[in-house]
């Protein structure tokens, strides 16, 4: 039976899980290797740190998201696809309430980020 999210063992699987599908999808991991190069140890640790302070509470992620993504080349399908894999990584670990609103915040906050960076098609 699948459990909620609860421990920082589980956001790290939650993330790291996420982060393999990107990176086996054509369109996204263009993007992802461009900016990431060889350094995804720390990329997948900051996401860690956001994951968990959105979820846990734990307040290690202190920095903005928005501006990093002003300057990606990505258009709604990429957003569309990002927030896809997302849902799907959710539902096959994880089942309950953090479980959905992981789902809801991450879905808010990339309608948010197309606005802000102006994605227009
Ligand atoms: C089209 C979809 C997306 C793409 C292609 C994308 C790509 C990236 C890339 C390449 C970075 C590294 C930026 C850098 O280090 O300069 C990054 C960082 C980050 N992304 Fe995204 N992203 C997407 C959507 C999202 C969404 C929807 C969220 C939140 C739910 C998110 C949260 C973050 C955070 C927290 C960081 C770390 C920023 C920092 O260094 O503080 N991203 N993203």
């Amino acid at each position: 039976m699948r459990e909620d999210i609860r421990t920082e063992e589980d956001i790290k699987q939650l993330v790291h899980t996420f982060y393999d599908k990107v990176r086996a999808d054509d369109r996204l991991s263009v993007i992802f290797n461009e900016v990431i190069k060889d350094n995804w140890d720390s990329h997948l640790q900051t996401m860690c740190d956001f994951w968990s302070t959105l979820l846990l509470y734990s307040g290690r992620y202190r920095n903005d998201p928005m501006s990093k993504h002003k300057v990606l080349p990505v258009d709604s399908a990429h957003f569309g696809k990002w927030i896809e894999l997302f849902q799907e990584t959710i539902d096959e670990l994880f089942s309950g309430e953090a479980a959905d609103a992981a789902k809801k915040r991450a879905a808010n906050i990339a309608r948010v980020m197309q606005t802000v960076i102006g994605v227009t098609k």
